[in-house]
């Protein structure tokens, strides 16, 4: 009997959406953990340049997240997971590229090609499936609660930065215990009620969630490793992102640039010959 009882209680638990979301993204979570980017962070080898892409990138992803969380706060699968007050995150980021940016910062971030991506699923799926966010919000959120917290710490000491300017994204005035929050969470998220096809859709999409932040990290080192120099700042939002060059290679590839400065170099090797008659 206390076998059986056992039995019930381990099925029920295995049944349970959080613990059937953290199994299947396990995998996945040490590919983001051991991307290059995260490994710096680790280490405590995350440079400014690095840290400011990264916000620049949260910002958008957030943006979006919150965006369609708000949208759809009476959806019954968002509902008992929409968390503003504790969890919301777009205000602090906000801070947190003035800080570093300046009052301009909306002209100056940078939104790389594969920020976009993630950006657009978001998006499409708050249109399509809202179910779907849980995913997401699980994907990011608990993320932040979690390894998130150890990351602000590292990040404030390499980066030697004194308060909280600049650290806001880490923080959640809200939420004074992450732990027993995410316990709260996780029954929240335990509770709304998917069909069997809607449970590995979402179970699914978290694995997706995971992967689009693993493609994010990987665009942003790319964009660092390809130039030691600042990342050139584009201004505006609306420009597509594979406008988006380092250094001087926005010059070397680009068709325009390379046609004006073949008709500057004819018009004057012209000129010296007219001046030489
Ligand atoms: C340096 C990188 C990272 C470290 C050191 C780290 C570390 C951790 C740790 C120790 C936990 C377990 C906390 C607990 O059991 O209470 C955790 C949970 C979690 N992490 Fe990470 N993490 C990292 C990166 C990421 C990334 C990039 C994401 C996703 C974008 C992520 C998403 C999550 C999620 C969703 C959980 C909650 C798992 C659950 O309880 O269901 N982590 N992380």
């Amino acid at each position: 009997m206390e076998a059986d009882k056992k039995r019930t209680t381990q099925t029920a638990s295995d049944r349970d959406l959080s613990e059937q979301i953290k199994k299947v993204t396990k995998d996945v979570h040490v590919r983001a953990e051991s991307t290059d980017l995260m490994l710096s962070f680790q280490r405590g080898q995350v440079t400014l340049q690095q840290y400011k892409l990264l916000l620049c990138s949260l910002y958008e992803i957030y943006r979006a997240l919150e965006e369609e969380m708000d949208r759809n706060c009476d959806h019954p699968s968002v509902a008992p997971i929409y968390f503003p007050a504790e969890l919301a995150r777009l205000a602090s980021i906000e801070k947190d590229l003035e800080f570093f940016f300046g009052g301009d910062w909306r002209e100056k971030i940078v939104v790389p090609a594969a920020t976009k991506r993630y950006c657009h699923r978001i998006k499409q799926i708050g249109r399509e499936n809202p179910e779907y966010l849980i995913a997401h919000a699980y994907t990011r959120y608990l993320g932040d609660l979690s390894g998130g917290q150890v990351l602000g710490r590292i990040a404030q000491k390499s980066l030697k930065l004194s308060s909280s300017d600049g650290l806001r994204f880490f923080t959640f005035p809200g939420v004074s215990s992450p732990n027993l929050f995410k316990q709260l969470y996780r029954s929240r998220m335990n509770s709304v009620e998917l069909t069997e096809e809607q449970r590995s859709e979402v179970l699914e999409e978290a694995v997706r969630a995971f992967e689009f932040n693993i493609q994010v990290f990987e665009d942003l080192q790319k964009m660092m490793t390809a130039s030691d120099d600042e990342p050139q700042m584009w201004t505006g939002h609306s420009k597509p992102a594979t406008t988006l060059q380092l250094g001087g290679t926005a010059l070397q590839t680009n068709p325009l640039f390379r046609l004006v400065l073949g008709l500057l170099v004819a018009v004057a090797t012209v000129s010296v010959g007219l001046y030489a008659l």
